[in-house]
């Protein structure tokens, strides 16, 4: 018996990746484990892939639905996506692939709230769950399961499906075991009650998932890494997000707001977001929390070096040299960092309880302070709203972070109206460029929009926002919120016609 398979009844059930994809039929539902990059199946999808493109091949229709934690990896979004074989996904994606063709309208994306997912299953909202295909690093003598580098939906998945199958993976560090605090305690309305917990690092759960044996009708060993994305070091305009916001903490501490180990911290994936972890350690920032839903490199060295005291997330993006440190250190780091389901490190009342100041990146905002995380030119995704709404709306303060322009200048961040919204006003407390900060607390739209031009437009469109508002002013005659409805997505459509947002 393999030593991470240690319940005989599943050792039995051991097969080849192309024996148990063998088992997906056509048409199903499957609950796959995997969220931005971390602990995906990484044998079964691809063996799925060469199953679909020879059905396909024979001009018979093999097509799924796919629900994950958040993003996976090539060998699962890439593959099933090239091969024709995903018709219907949710919740978020980032790999090219997938995103060519959803933007193709070849496969329907239901883009939605991390922290939604779960429920939503679980009401019956998304369908039947026919299987579920979850990677674990070990499978314990009574079946338990001891998870892998992320949590995301599993509990769920394993709880829901009809049947499930299992990929041990002997590449994940057996020091996983311990990290993970899977919370047993949810119910449907209205026989909720509240959750336990009142601090980042708090247990309130297990360290393994449940799974009954007799539902599981495959084991596939495998031996692989998770995706190891390489994170270029902050640039200088991260750099000058980063001490724009790191100033802000600080005025925020003198102003009684807040005290000198902040509130926990929630972050966005990125090279912003390590550059804002990066100037809080380098501000002299100590013993901070975090509350989020990923540990990405910067967060893991400030986790190493006491920045952060205890880290609560669903699972890790991290670089090889990120990888490397982690299993070096791994003893050290299961004392300060707690993976929950995704339904725990984005759940609405625990992001509210614990006060989470969310950082998070977005695409564009518009002058009253909406914000549009995930379409380009209000059509195209990119990848999805991920957890940022969850945050966005919850959390003690909600911060909007990016470049003021991209592509080389071409598009500014800051527009008339966003072209598509994922935040709305009321949910956006600050907003934060290169050029400066905007805070929109207590602010009416027409003083949010002075804001945003002066601190955070590029000076290349600041006067164009600045005519377009005083413009829109005079023609509404000081209504509420004053547009120019004509206008208002013009600077998009130029874009499109020209190749560039400049007049
Ligand atoms: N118009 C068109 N494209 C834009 C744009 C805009 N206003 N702003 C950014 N982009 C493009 C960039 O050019 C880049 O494209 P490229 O990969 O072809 O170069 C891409 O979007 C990523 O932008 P980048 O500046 O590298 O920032 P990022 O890595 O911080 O990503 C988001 C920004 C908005 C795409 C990213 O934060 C996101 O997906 N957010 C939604 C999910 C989320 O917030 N999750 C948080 C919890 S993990």
């Amino acid at each position: 018996m393999s030593n991470r398979i240690a319940h005989a009844g599943l050792a039995a059930k051991r097969m080849s990746a192309e024996q148990a994809a063998a088992l997906i039929d056509p048409g199903m539902s499957v609950g796959m484990s995997g969220f931005t990059g971390a602990g995906y199946p990484k044998a079964i999808p691809l063996a799925l892939a060469t199953r679909i493109t020879a059905a396909r091949d024979r001009g018979e229709p093999f097509a799924l639905r796919i629900l994950t934690g958040a993003s996976t990896a090539p060998e699962l979004d890439g593959a099933l996506a090239r091969a024709g074989g995903i018709d219907f996904r949710l919740p978020y994606q980032s790999d090219p692939e997938l995103r060519a063709r959803i933007n193709a309208g070849e496969i329907e994306y239901m883009d939605i709230h991390l922290g939604h997912v779960a429920q939503y299953t679980w009401f019956g909202f998304l369908g039947h769950m026919d299987v579920a295909v979850v990677e674990v690093s070990a499978i314990l003598p009574d079946g338990r399961l001891v998870p892998s580098t992320s949590v995301g939906n599993n509990k769920t998945w394993l709880d829901l499906a009809d049947k499930v199958i299992l990929e041990v993976n002997h590449r994940q560090p057996r020091g996983l075991d311990g990290m993970h605090d899977i919370y047993y305690g949810t119910a449907l309305p209205p026989a909720r009650k509240p959750i336990p917990l009142v601090h980042p690092g708090d247990r309130i759960g297990e360290p393994y998932l449940r799974c009954d044996p007799d539902k599981v009708i495959a084991v596939v060993e495998t031996d692989a890494p998770d995706r190891l994305g390489a994170f270029a070091p902050p640039d200088d305009t991260s750099r000058r997000i980063a001490a724009n916001l790191v100033d802000f903490f600080r005025q925020e501490i003198r102003a009684g707001r807040l005290h000198g180990q902040l509130l926990p911290l929630q972050s966005g994936v990125g090279n912003v977001a390590n550059a804002v972890l990066a100037g809080l350690r380098d501000a002299g920032f100590r013993g901070l929390t975090a509350f989020t839903e990923v540990i990405q490199d910067g967060m893991l060295e400030l986790i190493g070096d006491g920045t952060i005291e205890v880290a609560s997330a669903s699972s890790f993006a991290l670089s090889p040299q990120g990888v490397a440190d982690f299993v070096a250190n791994i003893d050290r780091y299961r004392e300060r960092i707690v993976l929950r389901p995704q339904e725990m490190s984005n759940h609405a009342e625990l992001i509210r309880r614990l006060g989470v100041i969310g950082m998070n990146g977005m695409v564009e905002a518009d002058l009253y302070g909406n914000v549009n995380s995930t379409h380009v030119a209000g059509t195209s995704i990119i990848n999805g709203i991920g957890g940022s709404g969850d945050f966005a709306r919850n959390g003690f303060l909600s911060c909007f972070l990016t470049p003021s322009t991209a592509k080389n200048g071409a598009i500014s961040a800051i527009v008339p109206m966003v072209s598509h919204v994922d935040h709305t006003e009321h949910d956006v407390a600050v907003v934060v460029t290169e050029q400066g900060l905007a805070d929109l607390r207590g602010l009416s739209p027409k003083q949010r929009a002075r804001k945003i031009i002066e601190n955070c437009a590029h000076p290349d469109y600041r006067p164009m926002l600045q005519d377009y508002f005083e413009r829109a002013c005079l023609h509404s005659r000081g209504r509420h919120t004053p547009h120019l409805l004509p206008e208002a997505l013009s600077w998009h459509q130029r874009f499109l016609e020209t190749g560039t947002m400049r007049a």
